[in-house]
């Protein structure tokens, strides 16, 4: 699927089948996380596969009882080593770049997830030493998400806003009237341009071919109009 696909086509889904994931899927998308972007690429993560159902279950109550996740055959827990990250980077590393480590590495997975065709979603809402206890997570890393997996029975899509009021251009708060547009044709024009700088060199070649003979004769002709003068 392509990646445009993938991004349109992903939703959060929180009603799944009773039916396991391949275990290709499952590596597909471990490996999309493992692939992730990090903060110095110290790739402070780990990943907990939970497959086991009385686990789920218990990972469901410890996310606030949201109890549909407990029928997602599949649970990745994304856990950090915050400890790591405050150590390259001190309290930024610890508060944010722990965070977004995470969050990167999640979304590579929901959109791999997406792409082989099954539901996911982003869970964080959970109380963090009761996921700890329930996986026994040392107590210097930190759960931070939890990516619930499996085939979708169905599934919702959201209202997103739109680019117009998500976007400025080169400072904040300056809208553009015809922002979405814009930025939703800018591959199709960027793509045309160079499309059509292709047929130009392709135009000009050939005007050259077709061209240059006519030229030429004229030129001749001149020339033998020309000789008769001399004489
Ligand atoms: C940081 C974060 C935390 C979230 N936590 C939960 C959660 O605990 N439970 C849940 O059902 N969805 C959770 N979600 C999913 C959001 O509710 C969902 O992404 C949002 O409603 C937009 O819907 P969409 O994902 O279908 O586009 C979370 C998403 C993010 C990014």
């Amino acid at each position: 699927m392509e990646i445009e696909n993938a991004i349109g086509q992903r939703v959060s889904v929180r009603d799944y089948l009773d039916k396991p994931i391949e275990r290709e899927m499952l590596g597909k998308i471990l490996e999309s996380g493992r692939l992730a972007p990090s903060s110095g690429n110290l790739q402070p993560l780990f990943f907990i596969v939970v497959q086991d159902k009385e686990k789920r279950e218990k990972l469901a109550v410890a996310c606030l009882e949201q109890y549909w996740m407990a029928k997602a055959p599949v649970h990745i827990v994304i856990v950090s080593d915050t400890e790591k990250c405050k150590q390259y980077y001190g309290i930024r590393g610890e508060r944010l770049y722990s965070i977004q480590n995470a969050a990167v590495a999640a979304e590579n997975m929901l959109l791999m997830a997406t792409s082989l065709g099954l539901g996911s979603c982003f869970v964080s809402a959970f109380n963090e030493d009761q996921v700890s206890r329930e996986l026994a997570i040392r107590e210097e890393y930190r759960p931070q998400a939890i990516i619930t997996l499996g085939y979708a029975r169905t599934s919702k899509r959201t209202e997103k806003a739109s680019l117009y009021k998500l976007t400025f251009l080169e400072v904040f708060g300056n809208r553009v009237e015809n922002a979405d547009v814009m930025m939703r044709n800018f591959n199709f024009i960027g793509k045309a341009v160079e499309k059509s700088k292709g047929v130009l060199e392709k135009a000009k070649d050939r005007i050259k071919l077709s061209v240059e003979p006519i030229l030429k004769k004229k030129e001749k002709k001149k020339e033998e109009e020309k000789e008769p003068e001399k004489a």
